[in-house]
């Protein structure tokens, strides 16, 4: 089975993006600094944990590629750049290989200072697949804005937060995602609470986790259903999550893919 781990990432600077990252719709239209730009495609070409996934960065974005429904989720304005994130159609793991790949250039953008947002729902495939000239055998799953946030968030944004915490929208209790979570061992813990601030789709949270035989599993809730983003994506981001999580409580482990049921992966030390 395929196994996804990120042994080189910066876990302290990425922690600490996790803890400012929140999804930003609205930005100011400034080109972002070639200097930067250089180092977000670098790290693009090398962090490659699946062979199924990867993110390609998009220096100039059209304006078009975020086609927003005007008074519905998902309309980004004034991004000067974009991230693709593109996966081979129908391999085993993609989808669950493409949020935890995309969410590795998600802080590693945060961490260089740049404005993210996941979108899965609304933007044009089509015209990401001829930018980027894909071949057939390859679609984008989902691309985020990247540039300098506007400083003041914009009225759609203010509505999706209407309820404050720390990351800007509210999160389930870890118990909520864990059950008895308390009562694992201090990676497992810390794992949830650094997954627990993942962002999904819709906020829809799927991501469940029990501790069994010394492993920690991820699975999703409910069914996977005919949305048009999978939950397993989400799941994969989640499982970076963890991952960073466990590995600042200092231990290092790897995911496994499970492919029973809603069983996504297993965590398992190494
Ligand atoms: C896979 C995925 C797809 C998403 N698609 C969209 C989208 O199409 N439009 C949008 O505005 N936000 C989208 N989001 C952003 C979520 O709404 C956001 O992550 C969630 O509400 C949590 O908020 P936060 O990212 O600020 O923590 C998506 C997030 C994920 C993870």
């Amino acid at each position: 089975m395929p196994k996804l781990t990120a042994p080189d990432a910066p876990v302290r600077e990425w922690l600490d993006a996790i803890k400012t990252r929140h999804s930003r719709r609205s930005y100011d239209g400034d080109p972002v600094s070639s200097d930067t730009l250089d180092s977000l495609e670098e790290f693009c070409a090398s962090f490659r944990p699946s062979p199924v996934a990867r993110a390609v960065l998009v220096r100039e974005a059209p304006a078009d590629i975020f086609t927003g429904i005007v008074g519905s989720y998902g309309r980004v304005t004034g991004a000067p750049s974009a991230i693709a994130f593109v996966g081979t159609i129908g391999a085993p793991g993609v989808d669950m290989s493409i949020g935890y790949t995309g969410e590795g250039i998600v802080l590693e953008a945060t961490r260089l200072g740049l404005g993210t947002c996941w979108i899965g729902g609304f933007f044009k495939a089509a015209r990401v697949s001829e930018i980027l000239q894909l071949g057939g055998g390859e679609r984008a799953f989902a691309v985020s804005p990247l540039g300098t946030p506007a400083d003041v968030f914009s009225g759609f944004e203010k509505a999706v937060k209407t309820v404050k915490t720390v990351q800007g929208t509210p999160r389930k209790s870890a118990e909520e995602i864990a059950p008895g979570y308390t009562s694992w061992v201090p990676w497992a813990r810390a794992g949830v609470e650094v997954a627990r601030l993942a962002p999904s789709a819709i906020n829809r949270q799927p991501w469940r986790f029990r501790y069994e035989d010394g492993r920690v599993i991820c699975a999703f809730d409910g069914a996977e259903t005919a949305q048009r983003i999978s939950k397993k994506l989400d799941c994969g981001i989640a499982m970076l999550h963890f991952e960073m999580g466990a590995r600042g409580a200092g231990v290092e482990g790897t995911w496994e893919r499970l492919d029973h049921a809603s069983d996504v992966a297993h965590f398992r030390l190494t």
